[in-house]
């Protein structure tokens, strides 16, 4: 099931992306205050426990511009269309709001791809996202990431 995260998902979003096994690196760290003060932006997948297997934020950057990060789902529910249900999520939560594009800087462009979404060169992007990579401790020299775009 997918559903907006809650306070008490916080700890299992964060064990999610700082443990690198389960994502390869391919997504960044982000701190317990991050995360508290993000919350809102995030959708979590769970398993018939409730255990949390999957999450995927969608962060708002400017008047039409938003963003998709901290995509990851637990190795063991791979395959399942989580991934999936998650973006989706995020792209329906982004009309809600009135915003009709949306980006992701991924490694992930066959997933993305797959998804719809079309590369992007990072200059047609508002200015705040690359401000946003000037504070990214891969910038410059230890990004692989490419601007992906699905404009809805
Ligand atoms: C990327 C990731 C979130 C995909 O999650 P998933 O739940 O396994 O993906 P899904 O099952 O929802 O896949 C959705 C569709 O994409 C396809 N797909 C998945 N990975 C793909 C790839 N690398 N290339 C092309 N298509 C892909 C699936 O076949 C599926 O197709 P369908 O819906 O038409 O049947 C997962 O592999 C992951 O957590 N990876 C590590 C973290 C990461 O890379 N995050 C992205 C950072 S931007």
């Amino acid at each position: 099931m997918i559903r907006k995260a809650r306070i008490q998902d916080v700890k299992a979003i964060h064990s999610l992306l700082m443990h690198r096994e389960e994502h390869d690196g391919l997504v960044l760290p982000r701190s317990f205050s991050q995360l508290y003060s993000h919350l809102r932006d995030f959708f979590v997948a769970v398993d018939d426990d409730g255990a949390v297997i999957g999450c995927c934020a969608l962060n708002i950057i400017w008047e039409n511009l938003a963003e998709i990060r901290s995509l990851v789902v637990v190795s063991k529910h791979r395959g399942k269309r989580l991934g999936r249900k998650l973006v989706e999520a995020c792209l329906s939560e982004a009309v809600t709001l009135g915003i009709f594009k949306v980006y992701t800087l991924t490694e992930q462009t066959g997933f993305f791809a797959h998804l719809e979404f079309v590369q992007e060169e990072m200059d047609a992007l508002n200015q705040k996202v690359f401000a946003d990579c000037l504070n990214c401790p891969r910038f410059p020299d230890h990004c692989n990431e490419v601007a992906m775009v699905m404009v809805l």
